[in-house]
């Protein structure tokens, strides 16, 4: 199955471009599932159909599916919930409520959103899975998540149950820390194989993209910017970017100024994204609404090239960490040593390569580092980052 994920700002066009993309999948055959992690769907409002909770048939090939969250959330998280609520409630004193939000941790509904993902990769029953997320600050979280949760439940649960299973009989009676029962860590642990199952399945490249969706305006723009430069540092593969509402150059008098504005940033765009391909729509004059429409939208996008491909035969950025170095290794259209200029503004790191910019942001934990060596390995650009910069009055 292939896995195609949609993610940006609010009101950018994510749904629009992740149901016009699902629509050109299923017209070329591919059995497509089209599903919504934000808990504001509009997938339906999209396609002018109600869809639910559960798979359903929009036209031949293409199926839509707006998860709950809440009923993700409960389902697979629900026991271990109340386990944690009890306990802060009669060991914290927590109220109630604030125990209840306590136990949930930020990035979680959604992940388990991805869980449904697995399911349907693990069967085989679609050919192509696209993903409507939420805005980009929560699909951050959600994609960060299986990181964070592993570090949990092996610090807290595996750790702790076998200190817990040594102590008990001691520790027990004096404190009222119920222990989590063997059915707390069963769901545990099925949970944290499943959730690691996910992250697999969304770092491999061949199975997945994540496309970024923006327009063209500096704040949209600089949070795809900082998207971008995060899912590098997790290794999420990004394949794609996606500049929808782009004014047409004879839209008229009123819409001149737009017009260069506009341009000043697809320029941008191109000098931070490149090589990815730049899928671009124009702004309509009617809502993307219907089938029809988003038929058209996805001609502009993709015009005769199947969406489902992946549009890089290579990761453009790659993060890499090791004996408290990170290197910071970019594709480049040429290897020119001669060529070559470095620099640095602020977070940025500026690439020079005769006629050829390119502008990466640099992730935080990266940026306060010292530029080591910055070498060519064919046309890879391997930057290395030493220690940090602190004390050295930057
Ligand atoms: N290229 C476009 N031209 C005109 N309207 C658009 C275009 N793309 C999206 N829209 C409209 O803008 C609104 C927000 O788009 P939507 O896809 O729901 O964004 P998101 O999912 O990122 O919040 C919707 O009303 C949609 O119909
Ligand atoms: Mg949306």
């Amino acid at each position: 199955m292939r896995i195609i994920l949609f993610t940006g700002k609010g009101g950018v066009g994510k749904t629009s471009v992740s149901a016009a993309t699902a629509v050109r999948c299923s017209d070329l055959g591919y059995k497509t599932i089209v599903m919504s992690t934000d808990p504001a769907h509009s997938l339906g409002d999209s396609f002018n159909m109600e869809i639910g909770d559960k798979p359903k048939r929009l036209k031949e090939d293409l199926f839509g599916l707006e998860i709950d969250v809440h009923e993700e959330l409960s389902r697979n998280w629900g026991k271990i919930q109340s386990f944690i609520k009890k306990n802060l409630v009669a060991v914290a004193k927590f109220n109630d409520l604030v125990a209840e939000e306590f136990a949930v941790f930020p990035g979680m509904e959604e992940l388990f959103s991805l869980l449904r993902l697995k399911g349907f990769h693990d069967k085989g029953e679609y050919d192509v899975a696209l993903l409507d997320c939420s805005p980009t600050a929560s699909t951050m979280r959600m994609l960060s998540f299986p990181d964070i949760a592993g570090w949990y439940m092996e610090k807290f649960f595996h750790i702790e149950r076998r200190i817990m299973k040594m102590v008990r009989p001691v520790l027990n009676p004096m404190i009222e820390v119920e222990l989590p029962n063997d059915e707390v860590y069963g769901t545990i642990e099925v949970l944290y194989q499943n959730i690691d199952g996910v992250k697999e399945i969304l770092c491999d490249d061949k199975v997945s993209s994540m496309r970024l969706v923006m327009n063209p305006e500096k704040m949209v723009y600089k949070e795809s910017q900082r998207a971008y430069s995060y899912l590098n540092l997790f290794g999420f593969p990004v394949d794609a970017v996606v500049v929808n509402r782009v004014f047409p150059p004879e839209a008229g008098h009123y819409l001149r100024k737009w017009n260069d504005i506009q341009s000043k940033y697809l320029k941008e765009i191109e000098e931070s994204f490149s090589p990815l391909p730049i899928l671009r729509s124009s702004f309509r004059e009617v809502e993307m609404v219907g089938m029809e429409r988003l038929r058209e939208m996805a001609r502009e996008l993709y015009g005769d090239r199947d969406p489902t491909e992946v549009f890089v035969s290579e990761r453009p950025v790659k993060l890499t960490q090791h004996n408290g170095s990170c290197c910071l290794s970019l594709h480049l259209p040429t290897a020119n040593e001669k060529d070559l200029e470095l620099s640095m503004y602020k977070n940025e790191l500026i690439i020079r390569l005769g006629s050829y910019k390119r502008n990466v942001l640099l992730p935080r934990a990266i940026a306060d580092r010292k530029l080591v060596k910055a070498a060519f390995e064919g046309k890879r650009l391997n930057i290395t980052f030493g220690g940090r910069k602190d004390g050295e009055g930057r």
